[in-house]
């Protein structure tokens, strides 16, 4: 604050103080009293009376004004001067962000020592997992881990890159970048169709499909997508190449999506957290992530 600004506000402030206390005083009675204590108004017949504010009332007047004072001294009001207590905002702030931190230190202490399969069966830690998840992942992969179109399903067991304790670390703290380039110019507008009902018809969704389309589809397949989906289209985590033989659908399965998926490609990215989050909590969250997965029975998974 600049100094001609500083003593302005002081300066504002103390005569506005003196002048409130002065104004109390003065204002008690009114001078030169009349013998009958009345101000000599009279409306409708009401007769205006001088009689000082009630006491209980002009002394809380009183108080407010010394709370004033006391509290420009002890805390941060007058222009620059910092008050007594050197109080700022910030450091309270700091305090409080302190305080979250050491009790979340606390409560993380019981979990030391743990591996992260125990972690995972842990309610507390659950618990605590599914409220960092929650404010962390949850706007992508949903409230419970069910995902969304482009963000996969946590709570199933089928991975794109992996259901290992590592590989789901890996996906959490590295990140994931898909890489699913748009094949529309290499296919071209004959074969892209074919292979779309071949991808359809492998994976029960087009069961009466056309014989010699679905064998001309399998050739391109064989020729431009095993390498990352591999010979029986069951995916590789290497390349986090979904399987395209189970009810698992990123990007949808009617005829449309998956041709969009093929002739434009899809670049799905999971960001890297190992910037934005401490160990312990991506200990806590990867082991409740585990545990969404792990008590699903297999007809869940086949639900997607
Ligand atoms: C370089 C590796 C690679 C090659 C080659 C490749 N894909 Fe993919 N594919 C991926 C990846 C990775 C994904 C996941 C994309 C994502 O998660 O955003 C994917 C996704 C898909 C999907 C969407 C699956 C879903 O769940 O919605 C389809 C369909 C698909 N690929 C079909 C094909 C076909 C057909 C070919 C051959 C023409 C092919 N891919 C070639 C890596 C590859
Ligand atoms: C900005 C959106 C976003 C946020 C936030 C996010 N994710 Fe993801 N995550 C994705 C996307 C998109 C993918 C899929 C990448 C791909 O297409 O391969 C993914 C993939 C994953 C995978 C791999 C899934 C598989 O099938 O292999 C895991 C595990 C995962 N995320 C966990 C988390 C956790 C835990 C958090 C919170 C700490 C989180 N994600 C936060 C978008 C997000």
């Amino acid at each position: 604050m600049s100094g001609f600004s500083n003593a302005w506000i002081i300066i504002l402030t103390v005569v506005t103080i003196v002048l409130l206390v002065w104004l109390s005083f003065a204002t008690r009675k009114i001078k030169n009293p009349r013998d009958d204590n009345t101000t000599g108004h009279v409306y409708d017949g009401i007769v205006e009376e001088d009689n000082p504010l009630p006491a209980w009332w002009f002394s809380m007047f009183m108080l407010t004004i010394v709370f004033g004072v006391g509290y420009l001294l002890v805390y941060p009001g007058l222009g620059n001067y910092k008050g007594m207590l050197n109080w700022t905002s910030v450091d309270q702030l700091e305090r409080s962000q302190q305080q979250v931190a050491d009790s979340f230190q606390a409560s993380i202490q019981q979990f030391s020592g743990m591996s992260i399969e125990e972690m995972a069966g842990n309610d507390k830690a659950n618990s605590m997992g599914r409220r960092l998840f929650t404010t962390n992942c949850s706007v992508c992969h949903g409230r419970e881990g069910q995902g969304g179109f482009g963000f996969p399903n946590l709570a199933d067991s089928e991975w794109q890159w992996g259901g290992s304790i590592d590989q789901i670390m890996h996906s959490i703290v590295k990140g994931r970048q898909a890489v699913m380039a748009p094949w529309a110019q290499v296919l071209g507008a004959e074969n892209l169709p074919k292979v779309v009902t071949y991808v359809r018809h492998i994976a029960g969704l087009e069961p009466d499909a056309d014989a010699a389309t679905v064998e001309a589809g399998k050739q391109q397949f064989s020729t431009y997508c095993v390498a990352c989906h591999g010979p029986d289209a069951t995916g590789n985590p290497v390349f986090g190449a979904p399987s395209l033989v189970d009810d698992v659908w990123l990007y949808g399965n009617s005829r449309a999506e998956i041709q969009v998926s093929i002739s434009a490609g899809r670049n799905g990215q999971m960001p890297a957290h190992e910037e934005l989050l401490s160990q312990d909590k991506i200990n806590l969250i990867a082991a409740y992530v585990l545990s969404l997965s792990s008590d699903k029975p297999a007809a869940a998974i086949d639900e997607g």
